[in-house]
């Protein structure tokens, strides 16, 4: 089978390195992909938004197969415009993807279907989302309704802090901001959790946990994640199956019944509250850098497995899982997630793969003149696997620790929480 892989992120290294060792690949491509993922696949200088230049891409290369890594071509309907060519895709169609693709449309869903979440008001003008915030007090949460690469929550303390967030979310965000949705503010820990889903079955992957905020102790800006960890203390095998009944396998009836049959990756961003899980968030697609820490996790194969969901024949799937943990920090270039410099160059990479346990997953990288340079905010996923969370952080450490790149930094406390518990 010839594949291709859309995106340039750690996310996408992570899929190639797993679809690389596939026996079912003859051939790897990724568009555009980063010089990390050069060792494994041939890189096609294709953006990922670029639909037509995919399209081409995957006509002058023969691929049969084409996996979606970010969320935005899945919105635009790049499964849509493959599949309509001929060329077999895992991800959703745009109309499945608008689970993640509009807020409003997500919380709609849960509360037509009954699938657990905050109480919500979708505001098509920043008056109506005023009155609301007035009405309903602080804390409470702001959200723009479209996608906002992680920029689009604010989570307020106050009402003053929730007007304000009305007013500068059309100015950090644009579009995306041209609905809000303002939402009960949910407490309790955080979890992410993955499905595979064929339009009618779900398959659960597995748990795990990220830290948004740049800082240590979980304070600061939001960034992509700067760190995570798998499999999620939290989340026991009967808190699984409880999120699998009340929350993912609701969803794809729901989807199916609303005539947006989902197929790919089902992320659900969950809170664990003392009234049990709760949904913040629909993500369409595997999360990065929890892709990070889910691909040396699995012992299956994991092409025939994103077959099979995109075939529509999950029910006769399994998966196997090693009972083994993996940690990801995330290295990032200095003055990340505000303005940066490009060009460091990075060493060590080489030493920092040897030790035991350890990936390096790049994300920005480049190769110029035969060295490995920064090209972006988060640069690197520095990965391991270890026994218990607590021995994959000592060695992601211990890699973190023999990288040689002055220009970069990465919070010293990824898997905190779960240190101690696992
Ligand atoms: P999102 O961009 O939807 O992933 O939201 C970003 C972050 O905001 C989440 O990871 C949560 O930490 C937080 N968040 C979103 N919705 C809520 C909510 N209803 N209550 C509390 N925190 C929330
Ligand atoms: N780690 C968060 C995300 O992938 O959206």
């Amino acid at each position: 089978m010839r594949v291709l892989v859309v995106g340039s992120g750690g996310r996408e290294h992570a899929l190639c390195w797993s679809l690389a060792a596939s026996p079912l690949a003859d051939s790897l491509f990724c568009a555009p992909g980063n010089a990390g993922i050069a060792n494994l696949a041939e890189c096609v200088a294709v953006a990922a938004g670029d639909i037509p230049g995919l399209l081409a891409a995957c006509r002058e290369r023969a691929v049969d197969f084409v996996v979606v890594g970010p969320e935005a071509p899945l919105v635009a309907g790049l499964v849509d415009r493959l599949e309509d060519a001929g060329i077999k895709a895992f991800g959703p169609t745009a109309a499945a993807a608008a689970l993640e693709g509009s807020k409003g449309f997500a919380n709609d869903l849960c509360a037509k279907y009954g699938i657990p979440t905050g109480a919500y008001a979708r505001c098509r003008d920043a008056a109506a989302a005023k009155a609301y915030i007035r009405e309903r007090g602080a804390p409470i949460v702001v959200k723009a309704d479209g996608l906002a690469a992680g920029k689009g929550v604010v989570v307020a303390e106050s009402v003053d802090e929730a007007l304000a967030a009305v007013d500068a979310l059309p100015a950090s965000v644009g579009d995306a901001a041209s609905e809000l949705v303002i939402e009960e503010r949910l407490v309790g820990e955080e979890v992410s959790f993955f499905a595979l889903v064929d339009g009618a079955t779900a398959l659960p992957l597995a748990a795990a946990q990220d830290h948004k905020q740049v800082g240590e102790g979980d304070t600061g800006p939001n960034t992509g994640g700067m760190g995570a960890y798998s499999p999620a203390p939290a989340v026991d095998a009967a808190l699984a199956d409880d999120i699998m009944a009340r929350i993912v396998r609701p969803t794809v009836a729901a989807m199916a019944a609303e005539g947006r049959p989902f197929k790919g990756v089902l992320y659900c961003g969950l809170m664990l509250t003392d009234d049990g899980p709760k949904l913040l968030e629909y993500n369409v697609r595997f999360g990065d850098p929890e892709a990070q820490v889910m691909a040396p996790r699995l012992m299956s194969d994991l092409l025939p497995a994103l077959v099979a969901a995109r075939d529509g024949v999950l029910d006769k799937f399994h998966l196997r899982w090693r009972d083994e943990a993996a940690l990801c920090v995330v290295m990032a270039t200095k003055g990340y997630p505000g303005p940066y410099d490009t060009g460091s160059v990075i060493g060590g990479l080489t030493e920092a793969g040897k030790l035991p346990g350890v990936t390096i997953f790049h994300a920005g990288t480049r190769l110029v003149d035969g060295r490995i340079t920064a090209a972006g905010g988060r640069v690197l996923g520095v990965t391991a696997t270890g026994a218990t969370i607590a021995e994959a952080q000592a060695r992601a450490y211990a890699a973190v620790d023999t990288i040689d790149w002055p220009a970069g930094f990465c919070r010293r406390d990824i898997g905190w929480r779960a240190v101690g518990q696992s």
